[in-house]
């Protein structure tokens, strides 16, 4: 089970029991109608005044109990706050989807939000015949782009290429790029959703876009996108971003990975990128994801860059147990 099934999961249920720390540490339990953000994210509703919000203020970590009636139940551990601003807007608007009748007790000023951020959690079926438990894969899922995403993907890309280190990133600019009709974008998308000459892989947290990793595959004989001529058939790894807020996560290693995994299958035995010389934190990724400079340095239109490589046979020789496969389609 991964996140999204997760979050379906505990719609249905929609009730457990949580349990937080008393002031002496001991274990408090109580059953509560439980739902699910977008994003995999726990939401109750409880009383300002209960044990359980004075608990949960001295210490944030519980465990919840999801489901059990059927005889499949969700054992889930994280750690809780009482959100505000537009966190507090995503739980209440995933409260009131699931437990509409509640709107009123929302309103009350005696009553607040807690949203439980999971560390981990596990999915037991032990219906008559079955007896079955399993971890839930809670990362960020990646998958191909598929041709219907065109909005999203240009969502991102421009947000791509406004951040702050956009200048020694990206070929393209942000009033280049945001001045191209919908057109473009759906042309863009559908070529990298399908096919081999080009795939977008997209990390995608809840509903929110949080990375992008693009692979191209460029012929012997033809001309790369810098205009340099192809010597070796290759696949080259461009548009690689992702959220600040997800940076130092790993998650640029899943999407490189993604990535080196799709080149791979399709034959490819090299995979290459040019690095601006002064992008120290992407050339550290790079590092880390198996690639090594050329040697070959090239000015493009945003300065001095550098090709960095990495072989991709015999297998994709990294260590890819913690990477979950690209999902394709
Ligand atoms: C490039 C990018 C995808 C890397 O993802 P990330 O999650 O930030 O990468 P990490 O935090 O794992 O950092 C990579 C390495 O650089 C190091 N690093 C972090 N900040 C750094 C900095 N300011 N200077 C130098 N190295 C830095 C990290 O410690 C890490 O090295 P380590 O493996 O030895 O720990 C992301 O930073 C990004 O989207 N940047 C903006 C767009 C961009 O530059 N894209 C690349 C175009 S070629």
């Amino acid at each position: 089970m991964d996140r999204a099934g997760l979050v379906e999961y505990v719609r249905t249920q929609a009730d457990g029991v949580l349990s937080t720390l008393g002031p002496d540490g001991s274990p408090q339990a109580a059953y509560l109608p439980i739902t699910a953000t977008d994003r995999g994210d726990l939401v109750l509703d409880v009383r300002t005044t209960s044990r359980k919000v004075a608990n949960l203020r001295r210490d944030p970590r519980v465990a919840v109990v999801v489901g059990g009636r059927d005889g499949t139940t969700l054992q889930c551990e994280g750690v809780a706050d009482l959100p505000d601003g537009a966190d507090r807007d995503a739980c209440a608007r995933a409260y009131l989807d699931a437990f509409p009748q509640f709107e009123a007790s929302l309103a009350d000023p005696g009553v607040v939000l807690v949203r439980v951020r999971l560390t981990w959690a596990r999915l037991g079926d032990y219906r008559p015949g079955v007896s079955s438990s399993q971890d839930v894969d809670l990362r960020v899922g990646i998958r191909r782009v598929r041709a219907d995403d065109w909005r999203s993907a240009r969502a991102l890309r421009l947000d791509a290429l406004r951040d702050e280190d956009a200048g020694i990133a990206f070929l393209e600019t942000y009033e280049r790029a945001a001045a191209e009709p919908d057109v473009f974008y759906q042309g863009r998308t559908a070529r990298a959703a399908d096919g081999d000459d080009v795939a977008q892989f997209v990390a995608i947290d809840g509903s929110d876009w949080v990375g992008s990793v693009t692979v191209i595959t460029q012929r012997a004989g033809s001309v790369d996108y810098h205009g340099r001529p192809v010597e070796r058939s290759r696949a080259a790894v461009v548009g690689v971003f992702v959220r600040g807020e997800h940076r130092g996560s790993g998650l640029v290693d899943r999407l490189l990975e993604t990535g080196a995994q799709w080149a791979h299958d399709l034959g490819f035995d090299l995979l290459t990128l040019g690095v601006h010389r002064d992008n120290a934190r992407a050339q550290g990724a790079y590092r880390r994801a198996g690639f090594a400079p050329s040697g070959v340095t090239f000015e493009s239109t945003i300065g001095p860059e550098l090709e960095m490589v990495r072989h991709l046979r015999p297998g994709v020789q990294r260590d890819t147990s913690d990477i979950s496969p690209p999902v394709v389609g």
